[in-house]
């Protein structure tokens, strides 16, 4: 079974290192040029998820909670593709997509890119259409849960 299928059904992992090994391998399976919307409560993992993606991606930097700032652009140096941009948006602080437009981070957004949200919900309206959606969530005894959410339109 694919990754892909499996995130389907939904993943485990036992630990913060197994979170970003999944993040890893499915970074590979993105389309370019797309956005992931990161669902899930405080602590689920969306922020060990998005470190899993910038490994995946060839980006050397630390990934860390933006605490002042509500995104962070990382650039791939080792191996990823040439002028590749991680754009790492934490929405919690946000109250409506409307509040969107003063970041101007479409500007940001040119090819080739990933565009990966935590706190989706707050900016519903203004994600992409085409946005892949992921469910993390805590499960039994320590674990975590991710799970993919079908494609629209299938
Ligand atoms: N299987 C696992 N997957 C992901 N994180 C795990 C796992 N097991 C333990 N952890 C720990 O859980 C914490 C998840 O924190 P993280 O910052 O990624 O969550 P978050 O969803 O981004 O939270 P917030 O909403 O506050 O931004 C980390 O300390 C991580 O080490
Ligand atoms: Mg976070």
């Amino acid at each position: 079974m694919t990754l892909i299928d499996r995130l389907h059904r939904g993943v485990t992992t036992r630990s913060a290192a197994e979170t970003r090994t999944v993040a890893a391998e499915l970074s590979a399976l993105l389309p370019a040029d797309s956005a992931l919307a990161l669902h899930g409560d405080l602590g689920v993992g969306k922020t060990t998820f998005v470190q899993g993606l910038a490994r995946g991606f060839g980006i050397d930097a630390e990934v860390t909670s933006p605490t002042f700032t509500i995104y962070t652009l990382y650039r791939s140096s080792s191996g990823g593709p040439p002028g590749f941009t991680l754009v790492h948006l934490d929405a919690y602080r946000l109250d409506s997509a409307a509040q969107m437009e003063g970041l101007l981070l479409d500007d940001f957004l040119t090819t080739p890119y990933c565009l990966a949200v935590e706190w989706p919900d707050k900016i519903a309206g203004w994600l992409p259409e085409g946005a892949w959606h992921l469910d993390l969530a805590l499960g039994a005894s320590g674990s975590h849960s991710l799970r993919l959410r079908p494609a629209l339109g299938l």
